[in-house]
């Protein structure tokens, strides 16, 4: 059920927004102040770190390395409970890049990354989490 609501705004402020607003190529103010609401709370979620969240960890990785495979499959052995897939491509001769779809306590996730940051080998580990809000 859809509930509108009024807003109080400094003028410069809502220019401002207007500009964000036609930059992005929203049609009006309501879906763009729900994107940011949403954005918002899913960022809470995430700080919490305690709420279930799903995202992606993206390894770029030298699979010439001794043992790098092996660890990276270790680990996602070893988080089980938490992953939900994992995708691989080989980008070139030497190079590996392995995106896994994650699902669970923010936590957890970040510390799944920060354990493939770690590993030697690894060159980059991005990763990004979202959340379902209504
Ligand atoms: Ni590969």
């Amino acid at each position: 059920m859809l509930k509108r609501f009024g807003v109080s705004i400094d003028e410069e402020l809502l220019r401002k927004f207007d500009d964000y607003i036609s930059e992005k190529g929203y049609i009006g103010r309501s879906e763009a102040i729900r994107d940011l609401i949403r954005n918002a709370l899913i960022d809470v979620s995430i700080a919490k770190g305690t709420e279930e969240v799903f995202g992606t960890i993206t390894v770029v990785y030298d699979h010439e390395v001794r043992g790098i495979s092996e660890k990276i499959t270790h680990i996602q052995h070893h988080y089980v409970g938490d992953i939900r897939a994992a995708v691989h491509v080989h980008i070139d001769e030497k190079n590996c890049l392995e995106v896994v779809i994650v699902n669970g306590k923010a936590d957890v996730i970040r510390e799944i990354a920060e354990n493939l940051t770690s590993l030697k080998g690894v060159k980059n580990v991005r990763f990004q989490l979202t959340k379902v809000e209504p």
